[in-house]
């Protein structure tokens, strides 16, 4: 069978070993055929496909970003399951294996429902979605922060100054409470868990008066106690999404004001999700590739693959749809108690 492969929506740490895994052990174990589309969705309404041999995928397990380049396209704008399966007659392909979040995976569930023969992998480095225990791309994330989060501490120490850090995070505060518990922070705001101006003030002014330099990581999804609403002032993506970055700018003044701390504001944005993947990464992708190649040869349309322990399984899309998982009130509260 020729099998098409697509990396969709965000980019994240991994992408590329998943592309390596499903490859290596269709080609191998199967005797199948890969393509990739371009760009997404983009490539499969559009027909735009190159060719995956096994000599593509060499070493590309430990690169950033996906060879096959991602966006945000709706598969339903300019396309939908007509187009679709006319392109993938045209060019013999016979399923899709489309990696990608929550809307990428919604997308494919309307398509399978449709008659389209897609099976799904998870990727998300806010590690939100629903049925799978990690997704990858998140130890990444994690790691990347928690350095940068490290090196923020040591300058602010220097300038004994109250230091902001701005994690992603856009509706579940994963990446905030593991990057804000692995380095210390005396607080972590998540959007989970509103909290009063306040209480923020509180624990900045108990650390500084201990002799510390404050560290404060917060979530770009957080939603302080007087506000209704996430801070986003930079428009909506394709997806009618509010683009979300810069609550850091908004909280770092007013923990000044309230303080008499000097406060700097640092967001991390995109640096995030680029460079190499950690190995945990590597390795929780490259088996979900594999798996998902195993989830075509047997027919689970409609189906993702996940991390449930230490193991691959494969769930029905619904099961990670419509439902995020989010950061358990235990978890906050077990961080909570090193805040100030
Ligand atoms: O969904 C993952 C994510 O990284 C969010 O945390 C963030 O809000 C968004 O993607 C950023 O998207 P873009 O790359 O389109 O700016």
């Amino acid at each position: 069978m020729r099998i098409g492969i697509l990396t969709s929506g965000g980019d994240c740490p991994g992408l590329n070993a998943v592309i390596r895994g499903a490859v290596l052990k269709g080609i191998k174990v199967h005797g199948q055929e890969f393509v990739g589309f371009k760009d997404g969705w983009r490539g499969v309404v559009e027909g735009d496909i190159i060719d995956l041999p096994r000599h593509s995928v060499r070493g590309i397990s430990k690169q950033g970003g996906t060879i096959l380049g991602t966006s945000r396209t709706n598969p339903f704008e300019g396309g939908g399951p007509e187009v679709i399966t006319a392109h993938m007659q045209r060019l013999g392909i016979g399923a899709i294996i489309a990696i990608g979040g929550e809307g990428t995976l919604a997308a494919a569930k309307r398509l399978t429902d449709a008659g389209l023969k897609i099976v799904g992998v998870p990727k998300t480095v806010d590690n939100d979605l629903d049925a799978t225990d990690y997704s990858f791309g998140f130890d990444t994330a994690v790691q990347i922060a928690t350095e940068a989060i490290d090196r923020l501490r040591t300058t602010g120490e220097s300038h004994h100054r109250c230091m902001v850090a701005e994690v992603m995070g856009r509706h579940v505060g994963w990446i905030a409470l593991h990057s804000g518990m692995a380095s210390g922070a005396h607080a972590i705001l998540i959007p989970e868990q509103s909290v009063s101006m306040d209480q923020i003030a509180t624990w900045v002014t108990d650390a500084h008066a201990r002799g510390r330099a404050p560290l404060v990581v917060v979530a770009e999804g957080f939603v302080p106690e007087h506000l209704d609403t996430a801070h986003s002032t930079r428009g909506l993506d394709t997806f009618g999404r509010p683009r979300l970055g810069g609550i850091a700018d908004q909280l770092a003044p007013e923990i000044e004001a309230r303080t008499g701390i000097e406060t700097r504001a640092t967001i991390l944005g995109h640096i995030q999700r680029g460079g190499v993947p950690t190995a945990f990464d590597r390795v929780l992708a490259t088996r979900l590739g594999m798996a998902a190649v195993d989830s075509v040869m047997e027919s689970d349309w409609g189906t993702m693959v996940a991390l449930s322990g230490t193991d691959i399984v494969n769930v029905a899309l619904e099961e990670a749809l419509g439902k995020l998982k989010t950061v358990p009130l235990s978890r906050y509260e077990e961080a909570e108690l090193l805040f100030g």
